[in-house]
């Protein structure tokens, strides 16, 4: 009985833990599915939460695409202006240029014209018998040559535009003869001022003066008449060494020697060569005529008065160049 007892208690005891085991682990299993229900909840809400912050960062980063776009846009359009502008500042200095260019020619065009209309007309012409100057002429201006260059520092007149070109070649004269000392080599080179300008009363006394000591025949042959002196013009001096004076010998010297070589240099040439038709040999008489055409005699091995003077007159606008 007894044991039918502890049997039935056995029996009812493990009934019970069946049944316990049962809802222990159908709680658990509750749990476990509760657990896993809110896991999922949980990953749910926050799988909405991302997709709701990654949905912002996709605004975001779409914005500032955007941004990238338009500024990337604004780049081109400005790359495009700049190239524009450029186009247009190189188009502007071309015309800038050409408008330059024309602008040189026309201001070279009005300086010739300018010199064809005011330069003085006489002051390339012959006057060894062909023109005349009369006693009204005189050159448009004269000044005073640096009395350091003169003999016995007489003030002696030039056309103007001429004394700084006679002054520059006495000055080179003085350094071709330092640096001819210097080798001891070479004689003296000394530019000294004789005369220069004569108005047309001053050349009629000189030539009466020198018909008066002279006679008519013999004056002939070195002075001119009134009215057809180059000293007239202003652009004509008498040179010595300061020793020689205004004699043919005045040709031996060094002084002579360095005029012939360099003289047109400065734009002066020797009117009265040995054996023209006009008079004697004059190698102190030396007249300003500029620098192309001195160079153009010079080049060509020509004497002024046996030049065409539709040729000399080519130059007359170059003639202070
Ligand atoms: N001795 C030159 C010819 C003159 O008197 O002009
Ligand atoms: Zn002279």
């Amino acid at each position: 009985m007894k044991t039918n007892i502890s049997k039935n208690m056995l029996s009812s005891f493990f009934a019970d833990r069946k049944q316990l085991t049962y809802i222990i682990l159908i709680m658990i299993l509750i749990s476990i599915c509760g657990y896993l229900y809110k896991i999922n909840l949980d990953f749910k809400k926050e799988n909405i939460l991302k997709a709701e912050e990654a949905k912002i960062l996709k605004v975001s980063l779409d914005e500032i695409n955007q941004k990238y776009i338009d500024i990337i846009n604004k780049i081109e359009v400005t790359e495009k202006d700049k190239i524009a502008l450029f186009n247009s500042l190189n188009g502007v200095l071309s015309d800038y240029n050409g408008l330059m260019q024309s602008y040189d020619t026309k201001i070279k065009e009005v300086d010739i014209l300018n010199k064809a209309v005011f330069l003085d007309d006489e002051l390339l012409k012959k006057y060894s018998k062909f023109y005349f100057l009369n006693e009204n002429y005189a050159p448009s201006s004269t000044q005073i040559i640096n009395t350091e260059y003169t003999l016995n520092n007489k003030e002696i007149k030039i056309l103007s535009e001429v004394k700084p070109k006679l002054e520059n070649m006495i000055l080179a004269a003085k350094n071709a003869d330092q640096n001819a000392s210097s080798t001891n080599n070479f004689g003296e080179i000394n530019l000294v001022v004789h005369s220069g300008y004569r108005s047309f009363a001053e050349q009629k006394g000189l030539k009466s003066a020198y018909t008066k000591t002279y006679g008519i025949s013999k004056s002939n042959q070195f002075s001119a008449d009134q009215g057809y002196s180059e000293h007239q013009l202003g652009t004509t001096v008498d040179l010595t060494d300061g020793k020689s004076g205004l004699v043919t010998s005045f040709e031996k010297t060094e002084t002579f020697t360095w005029l012939k070589d360099n003289a047109y240099k400065y734009g002066f040439i020797l009117s009265y060569n040995k054996n023209n038709s006009y008079y004697q040999y004059e190698p102190w008489h030396w007249r300003y005529v500029g620098v192309e055409l001195a160079t153009y005699m010079k080049t060509n091995n020509l004497n002024f008065y046996d030049i065409d003077q539709n040729k000399i007159d080519e130059y007359k606008t170059k003639i202070f160049d």
